[in-house]
């Protein structure tokens, strides 16, 4: 068995953007030399910039995407598109609206051939290891965000896959809620030992839940830092965000991150202030 799980080798993403105003089509650099190892079962939890080129990150190792250069190893194999080995939970609720909860937790087994009484019991297992018990034939819509989300990670653990890729999961949960599904999220993940790449923009989140939590730099996207998280951190019975150590940890991924926020924002202004200028070099040539 390799003691690597996931092995981003150079990694660089490019993409095709139009030019300004209709001009010529321009490459675009989203990534550049990523280069991390995540060891099998390990929670690693991924910070970086907005725009900084996370999401892409995702895409390329769920397969939706293709690096420009470089490669992404899963167990020593690359990656070739989609496959239920790497489940995925993206930052928007994606479920049917016209299926119930395990109806939508069901979605898709069939084509393991799984028969319907398994497909249910599997969905109702499910349901209940996210705290959804009783809630299985409730559609979408009578849901709370929340709850919605359980349903969405009960769907991507209902195939058992090796590795969970999750963005942004919980970002648009209130604090309570979000801070119930870390403890409940720490908890599947200590029972099943996936695999977990979860992206995020809370510091304190990524402290709560990763093994090591690696910062991004402003784009194009690149490692700029992994930070390792302290066993005492990682804790199963003390509330660790009580911890002098948790802010001291905290501060550490918030000072790496600020610089590199500092630097998108300048960029994002610099890129406005371009347009700013051309719009008034247009002004004056009418
Ligand atoms: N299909 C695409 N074509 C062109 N550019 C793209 C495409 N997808 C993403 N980008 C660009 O690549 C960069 C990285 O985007 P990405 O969505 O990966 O950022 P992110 O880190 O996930 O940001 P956020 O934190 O806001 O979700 C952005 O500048 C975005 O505009
Ligand atoms: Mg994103």
């Amino acid at each position: 068995m390799t003691s690597v799980k996931i092995g981003f080798e150079h990694v660089r993403k490019e993409f095709s953007v139009r030019g300004e105003g209709g001009g010529k089509a321009r490459r675009f650099v989203a990534l550049e030399d990523i280069t991390l190892d995540v060891r099998p079962g390990e929670f690693l939890a991924l910070v970086g910039p907005s725009g900084c080129g996370k999401s892409t990150l995702l895409d390329l190792l769920g397969g939706l995407a293709t690096p420009t250069s470089g490669r992404i190893l899963l167990d020593g194999r690359p990656i070739e598109g989609p496959a239920r080995d790497r489940g995925i939970v993206f930052q928007q609720y994606a479920l049917f609206p016209w299926r119930t909860a395990a109806q939508n937790v069901e979605f898709g087994l069939d084509i393991a051939g799984m028969k319907r009484r398994e497909r249910r019991e599997r969905a109702l297992h499910y349901l209940e290891l996210v705290g959804l018990a009783g809630f299985a034939d409730r559609y979408p819509h009578e849901l709370s965000g929340g709850m919605k989300q359980r349903v969405a990670i009960a769907r991507s653990l209902a195939y058992d896959p090796e590795v969970l890729l999750m963005d942004e999961p919980f970002a648009a949960l209130d604090a309570q809620t979000r801070e119930t599904l870390q403890d409940e999220l720490t908890r599947i993940w200590r029972a099943t030992g996936k695999t977990i790449l979860f992206i995020t923009h809370g510091i304190d989140e990524a402290v709560v839940l990763g093994q090591r939590v690696a910062v991004m730099t402003s784009r194009p996207g690149r490692i700029k830092h992994v930070v390792e998280i302290p066993p005492a951190l990682q804790s199963e019975e003390e509330d660790v965000r009580s911890l002098p150590e948790f802010g001291r940890v905290r501060h550490e991924v918030w000072s790496l991150l600020r610089e590199e926020v500092l630097k998108a924002q300048q960029q994002a202004a610099a890129a406005g202030a371009g347009r700013g200028a051309r719009v008034l070099e247009d002004v004056a040539h009418v």
